[in-house]
């Protein structure tokens, strides 16, 4: 993280001036739900790369794997992250695998203050395993999965981040309490 990007001389609390807090995770950590909660606080505007990548499909996540393939998604989750490069005060939740695309791993450092929402395996699972909007784990053993993405994410999580928060066992409220008490201001 630079430091000039994150002084507020503003003299207000809110977001560092002209950063943004980006939120990365895998599936499940809470990304959107805390990331909804800080921006209120912080007064910033809350941006979800899942969410731009379907609006400018106009189909669900589900359907764009479905149909598209996981290549194409990428590459629309990319050029989402792209276009967020010139915003400032934003809170931005992002897909749990968009750190598995090289060329993002800058883009999301330079974009701003960088969150790893962490939880264990069990916790996660748990989480994951309630509903079935997550495509990546319609596999015949989605536990195995799980394990294995998450073996192969946690240090690319891990290199991005400038504050790792572990959510097991904290509500949404509590996470986003840590993060806001530990952003640059
Ligand atoms: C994915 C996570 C999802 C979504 C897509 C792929 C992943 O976002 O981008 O299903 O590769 O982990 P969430 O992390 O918000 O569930």
């Amino acid at each position: 993280m630079s430091a000039s990007g994150h002084s507020n001389t503003g003299g207000r609390p809110g977001l560092p001036v002209r950063g943004n807090v980006v939120l990365v995770g895998f599936m499940g950590s809470g990304k959107s739900s805390v990331g909804r909660l800080i921006a209120r606080t912080l007064r910033g505007r809350f941006v979800d790369t899942d969410r731009l990548v379907t609006d400018a499909a106009g189909r669900e996540i589900t359907d764009i794997f479905a149909q598209e393939g996981e290549a194409w998604f990428r590459l629309q989750e990319s050029r989402s992250l792209r276009s967020l490069r010139a915003g400032s005060g934003l809170v931005i939740s992002t897909g749990g695998g968009i750190v598995t695309v090289p060329e993002n791993l800058p883009l999301l450092k330079a974009l701003g203050f960088v969150v790893w929402l962490e939880a264990s395996e069990e916790v996660l699972w748990e989480r994951v395993s309630r509903n079935n909007k997550r495509p990546l784990l319609h596999t015949e053993n989605p536990r195995a999965t799980l394990h294995a993405l998450l073996e192969k994410r946690n240090p690319l999580y891990a290199s991005v981040a400038d504050l790792r928060v572990d959510t097991s066992g904290l509500t949404h409220m509590e996470v986003a309490g840590q993060i806001l008490a530990r952003q640059p201001r």
